[in-house]
């Protein structure tokens, strides 16, 4: 009976590109979800290394160690490799037999008005010089979801233009190659025999982290992310918590436990809010705070503790890890052979739709 739930179980595939440790940001965004969603849902992992070659190509030492923080920081999080399976994009060759295929059925100029490629064209100051393989990289991405054929695929906001993307590819290939009706409504693709699902745009409760740093110029707090030197790191010890939390930002203008102090905007009472247990406790304090009875240093204290008491045990997991290597190696090759099998199967799917099966 359990067997047959499990093999029964709807399928999700998701991933990240290694550019370093995952932080609180990941963790409030994306990552405490996927642990719990392992009980419900078949799930795919992808470590996306190919992609984080479109923007640093020239720092692969960087861009190996990033691959083997990601799997660390997922099974320390909790992904069980029992259950789920963590895989590397660049060991799965139908990622790219399908990726060629389907840049075929994507009009060069719609790549070009992807809102998600000219924000990192902006943001990464990337200017004229982005790399061919950098626009082709959403395309790999409808590869990587495709070629799992799932059910969902949780993501944040900053991705649903490429999951547009998937879908319409998915139909486009159903339509050209299946004989499915351009006039099929999306969710009748798989039953009028289409390859592809024209998958569901589903957000996580992909909730935005601020980072412990000054506002902008335009006084608005900042997204959490290593690059900006703001993040706290599910791998950090309680030392360097501590020292983090102790020179975070918070009220300015309140420079004495006596002064009023402002909880909006304030990481202070974000971080709180978002981590602390004891919600009670965190709607008196701020109440205190904004009349001038309670210390900051009282209130940073607490929100040492309760990151602490969340991250020292993912930590703790973590060095266990970092001294079994081989092992964690081990476990992606595994998840990555199983990969291999799923996706090669559906490249073999899409060839003979294509008509490209020979012998
Ligand atoms: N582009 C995603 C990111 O940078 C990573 C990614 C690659 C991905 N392939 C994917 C996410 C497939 C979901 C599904 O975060």
């Amino acid at each position: 009976m359990t067997k047959i739930k499990e093999l029964m179980k709807p399928r999700l595939l998701t991933g990240d590109t290694p550019t370093g440790r995952l932080h609180l940001g990941h963790w409030v965004g994306s990552v405490e979800n996927r642990v719990l969603l392992q009980d419900d849902y078949d799930c795919y992992f992808l470590i996306a290394n190919i992609h984080a070659f479109t923007t640093r190509a020239d720092r692969p030492e960087e861009i190996h160690q990033s691959v083997v923080d990601i799997l660390l920081d997922y099974l320390a999080v909790g992904i069980d490799p029992k259950r789920s399976t963590i895989f590397l994009q660049s060991e799965v060759s139908a990622l790219s037999d399908l990726t060629y295929f389907f840049s075929m059925l994507i009009p060069f100029p719609r790549l070009m008005r992807n809102p998600t490629i000219k924000d990192e064209i902006r943001d990464k100051g990337l200017g004229d010089n982005y790399s061919f393989g950098f626009l082709l990289y959403p395309v790999g991405q409808v590869a990587d979801i495709l070629a799992f054929r799932p059910q969902i695929v949780p993501v944040g906001e900053d991705q649903i233009p490429h999951l547009e993307m998937t879908r319409e590819v998915a139909r486009r290939f159903n339509q050209l190659y299946c004989g499915v009706d351009s006039h099929a409504e999306d969710q009748d693709h798989l039953a009028l025999g289409g390859l592809f699902p024209v998958v569901e745009v589903k957000l996580g409760r992909s909730r935005r982290l601020v980072g412990i740093g000054q506002p902008n110029a335009e006084g608005n707090l900042l997204k959490m992310s290593k690059s900006l030197n703001n993040a706290i790191f599910l791998s950090d010890d309680p030392d360097t918590i501590a020292k983090k939390i102790k020179s975070m930002y918070t009220d300015p203008k309140r420079l004495k436990a006596t002064d009023k102090g402002s909880v909006e905007n304030n990481p202070l009472w974000i971080f709180h809010e978002a981590f602390n247990p004891d919600q009670a406790w965190v709607t008196e304090a701020e109440q205190r705070y904004r009349e001038g009875t309670i210390g900051d240093v009282e209130c940073k204290k607490r929100l040492i503790e309760v990151l602490v008491d969340l991250i020292e045990p993912i930590r703790q997991r973590r060095l266990v890890y970092e001294n079994n290597l081989d092992q964690v190696l081990a476990i992606l090759r595994e998840g990555t052979a199983k990969a291999n099998d799923v996706a090669s199967a559906t490249a073999k799917l899409a060839k003979a739709a294509m008509k490209q099966l020979y012998f």
